[in-house]
């Protein structure tokens, strides 16, 4: 299987935050990716922009270093990365003061598309916009994209949605959740809309409960100042957990476009039930032998911010009503392991009797690591001695079924700018679904912040506090195993 790549007019690309972590480790190993792909034309520029005082030799060779470390064996290719360094210019300008704005403005071209990445913090966003503006770049076929965190909550998600929106029309405004870019979690919506299958089946009535899981093991440390100012809930929830709860979730769109789809989305953030204190879990992890805990990760031994949070979620809906979604993330956990499982109800009936067990299908899809999908179904136990029943995954890992190409999937972050470049906001977060989604999970942290209780403490490397089982106990299920 080839993979396609469809190249894309030059443009011009300006990564505010040019030399800071998130530019480091992803958006210019990204572009550099798409680069030797042969994605990009002749005559194409990206223009890093930072405080710091580097010509532009000075950054190329700051890029070429950090293209080593973080872009992976694409960046021992001396002549792609010479190539893409070629296209590198730099301008030191103050993102809230006058300095470098009409150097910027100057080296832009009228003709093209022209994308402002704001990879800074949020406090600075509104005064970027507003000078983008002032310097007559913000018109036509101009584009921002902002990172998350998108807001602290509702309130202050929308003053920066209204100030953007003084400077920048909603189809100029890409708002990143670096998951929309997941190839696996884009096919969630082709193994839900390209398939007969599975859609008829995906409701209440066929599937018993949702599970979602976003496991790392990673702590917090060397980001504790963000993370413990957000915890797992607006880390992790807010946006990402949210997001793969939509599209699971979602009704299907009449078309794969961006407003179509949003819409869908929005419908399933409206629809959810208010989360209750017995609904939602949260942890903090301890340390252990060679690791040290979430106090010592963030240097406060009383902070009472949450590493991992569990909650059962119910959507209020035709399709949905009484099914629960029950979702979890959570730092230094067992495993790296994000997966969606739909557990579908057992037969009304066995025609077998109660000694060959209960049995259920369950459709996992498997977001990282080992891509693909399985799908468990029921089969007769080979062999004599009646007729014993036994489970057994059917499964598609993308890296078997479609050749090395499925191993080298790109980058998120590839994906979605070069997204931004073409001007297809499918995988990019509206504004009125950011502000219900805060909508949804401010009130949820009243309700955890009034039980007037810190997370619970649990094992590093275990599958987060005992606490998250007995949520789901208490309805008679479990959640799948967190194990590598
Ligand atoms: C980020 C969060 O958005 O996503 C991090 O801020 C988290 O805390 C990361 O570790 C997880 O992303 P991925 O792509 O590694 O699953």
């Amino acid at each position: 299987m080839a993979s396609r790549i469809i190249p894309v007019d030059p443009f011009d690309l300006v990564v505010f935050g040019g030399t800071g972590d998130l530019a480091r480790r992803k958006i210019l190993p990204a572009l550099f990716r798409r680069y030797c792909a042969g994605q990009m034309q002749d005559g194409t520029r990206i223009i890093g922009a930072a405080r710091a005082e580097y010509d532009t030799e000075g950054y190329r060779a700051f890029v070429h270093d950090e293209l080593v470390e973080f872009a992976g064996p694409a960046a021992q290719d001396a002549e792609q990365v010479a190539g893409f360094l070629d296209i590198l210019d730099y301008v030191a300008i103050d993102a809230d003061g006058e300095q470098g704005w009409s150097e910027l403005s100057q080296m832009l071209s009228e003709e093209r598309v022209r994308a402002f990445y704001f990879s800074v913090g949020p406090e600075l966003f509104g005064g970027l916009a507003e000078r983008l503006h002032r310097h007559g770049m913000a018109h036509g076929e101009s584009r921002i994209v902002v990172e998350k965190p998108f807001g602290h909550d509702q309130a202050t998600a929308r003053r920066l949605n209204e100030t953007l929106a003084e400077h920048f029309e909603e189809v100029q405004i890409y708002r990143i959740d670096h998951y929309l870019g997941k190839e696996t979690v884009q096919n969630l919506m082709a193994i839900r809309f390209g398939n007969m299958l599975f859609e008829p089946l995906w409701n209440s009535q066929y599937v018993d409960h949702i599970q979602i899981t976003v496991a790392e093991t990673v702590g917090v440390a060397g980001r504790g100042d963000y993370y413990d100012n957000a915890g797992a809930m607006r880390d992790m929830v807010q946006n990402h957990l949210m997001q793969l709860l939509c599209l699971i979730a979602m009704e299907p769109p009449s078309k794969f476009d961006p407003d179509a789809l949003r819409d869908e989305k929005l419908k399933v953030i409206r629809a959810l039930d208010p989360a209750g204190q017995d609904d939602i879990v949260l942890g903090q992890y301890r340390a252990d032998a060679t690791r040290p805990g979430y106090h010592e990760d963030v240097g406060d031994p009383d902070s009472t911010t949450e590493s991992f949070a569990a909650l059962r979620l119910q959507i209020s809906n035709w399709r949905w009503a009484g099914t629960p979604i029950y979702v979890r993330t959570g730092k230094r956990l067992r495993a790296r392991k994000s997966e969606i499982a739909v557990v579908f109800k057992e037969t009304p009936h066995s025609i077998f009797g109660p000694e060959a067990g209960r049995h259920r299908n369950i459709l996992t899809i498997r977001l990282q690591p080992n891509e693909g999908i399985d799908l468990d179904m029921t089969i007769k136990e080979p062999g004599p001695g009646g007729m014993r029943l036994v489970d057994v995954p059917l499964d598609m890992t993308f890296a078997k079924a479609l050749g090395p190409d499925a191993e080298d999937v790109p980058d998120a972050y590839e994906r979605l700018i070069m997204d931004v470049i073409r001007g297809n906001q499918t995988l990019f977060m509206r504004d009125d679904e950011v502000e219900a989604a805060w909508a949804w999970i401010d009130p949820a942290i009243v309700e955890c912040n009034k039980r007037g209780q810190p997370p619970l403490p649990y094992d590093a490397g275990s599958s987060g506090p005992e606490e998250a089982l007995a949520l789901m106990h208490r309805d008679g299920r479990r959640w799948r195993e967190i194990k590598p």
